[in-house]
């Protein structure tokens, strides 16, 4: 008799962030004391912001109280904070019930969990580069997956075709890594697709809101059709800096229906059999990102690191090396130089100038060749690693 998973057995031996952080230790025993400049992982430096803060300590205060105290929160997520989150679509012209958005503890948890709704035959397709959760999420549930490549000759924005065959389709935008960002008819191909051919569309849209040009869409039911097609996952983590608290949301309209079964519903009957709720106080902080206060407070903080990006895409400048994203997300995505495969640049950089990046290949096989840069590093940081940065590829081209 089997026992086990056998599908975990097909999995690369660590997940990539784990790589990173195993390799990055290796280098600290070795090298005692060393500071190192972190733009690997999309972990954010600063700290959650006063509106947060204070929401986060009444809540606490709350708990404190007989009257004001509360035990399990509603599986799909306190009503207070589902209207924030849909009256923030709202503002958006982006109209949804507040039944429709379930909160969750993060996009990565939820981006796993929510295979639950689909048959184990089902086929996924994950655009690549891709975050790597996707296609692991996936290998462990033992689904068949097609990995579509993008490159510089689509911008990294593939659209279907008459060979794309699947029923579950991973977007990512704006794009981890590429930093790459449909425009809505790009967008509308794969909604159009969707609908055609009766497959879902899983929407990560955790950097929606490092987008700067206004007619890029933001979320996935801006654009016709979307409801009866598509899933939409989103998180605190980095609009807010909520890595270490976790929150994040799922939307799955009313209309989502497949094999005459509502995916709102069972979703809801998923959450109620499968959670306790995310913590009321967690809840509260996170309701505060949705207040006036919040918005512009989260805002400040995005533009801290989009002069990140900036600082480090000047350097990349300087020293011409060619790069995409950087913009309308949060990451740049470098090319190799000549010769160097992504992990050799790790390699490199860790050793030559302490800077910690992401290897290409780490997003899948056609992401070799490139190499990924966070821009959520502190200022400080990200000032000096580009200066480094700079040196380092000046010194070289002499
Ligand atoms: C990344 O660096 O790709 C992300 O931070 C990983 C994550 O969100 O789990």
């Amino acid at each position: 008799m089997q026992t086990i998973n056998m599908h975990y057995a097909e999995l690369k031996d660590s997940y990539l962030f784990y790589n990173i952080a195993q390799k990055t230790k290796a280098y600290l025993e070795e090298h005692p004391g060393t500071h190192l400049y972190r733009m690997g992982i999309g972990d954010v430096s600063l700290p959650l912001c006063d509106a947060v803060i204070k929401a986060l300590h009444e809540a606490v205060e709350d708990q404190a109280h007989k009257d004001s105290f509360h035990g399990y929160m509603p599986e799909c997520g306190a009503p207070f904070l589902r209207e924030a989150i849909a009256k923030y679509y709202g503002e958006r012209g982006v109209a949804l019930s507040s039944e429709e958005v379930f909160v969750s503890s993060g996009a990565s948890d939820e981006l796993g969990d929510i295979l639950d709704l689909f048959d184990r035959s089902s086929t996924s397709l994950v655009i690549e580069p891709a975050y790597p959760a996707y296609v692991d999420a996936n290998v462990m549930a033992g689904r068949k997956i097609v990995h579509l490549s993008s490159g510089e000759e689509n911008g990294f924005l593939p659209l279907p075709d008459e060979n794309t065959k699947a029923d579950l389709l991973y977007i990512c935008s704006p794009n981890n890594p590429t930093g790459a960002v449909f425009r809505k008819e790009q967008l509308q191909a794969w909604v159009d697709y969707a609908n055609k051919t009766g497959a879902v569309i899983l929407f990560d849209a955790a950097y929606e809101a490092f987008i700067e040009d206004p007619e890029l869409p933001h979320s996935i039911f801006e654009l016709p059709g979307a409801r009866t097609c598509a899933i939409e996952i989103c998180s605190l983590s980095k609009t807010a800096g909520f890595t270490g608290t976790r929150l994040g949301y799922t939307v799955i309209p009313k209309e989502l229906e497949r094999c005459g079964m509502n995916l709102n519903a069972m979703w809801v009957r998923n959450r109620t059999t499968k959670t306790n709720g995310v913590s009321y106080i967690i809840q509260k902080g996170g309701a505060a990102v949705f207040t006036p206060e919040g918005q512009r407070q989260i805002h400040e903080n995005i533009r801290i690191y989009k002069n990140n990006a900036a600082c480090l895409m000047s350097a990349l400048d300087e020293c011409g090396i060619q790069y995409f994203g950087g913009k309308n997300a949060p990451y740049i995505w470098m090319k190799c130089p000549e010769g160097m495969t992504s992990w050799e640049l790790f390699d490199y950089l860790l050793h030559e100038i302490q800077v910690v990046g992401t290897p290409g290949e780490g997003f899948g096989a056609c992401g070799e060749g490139y190499f990924r840069f966070s821009t959520f590093g502190s200022p400080e940081d990200t000032k000096e690693a580009a200066r480094r940065i700079k040196t380092l590829f000046s010194e070289e081209a002499h």
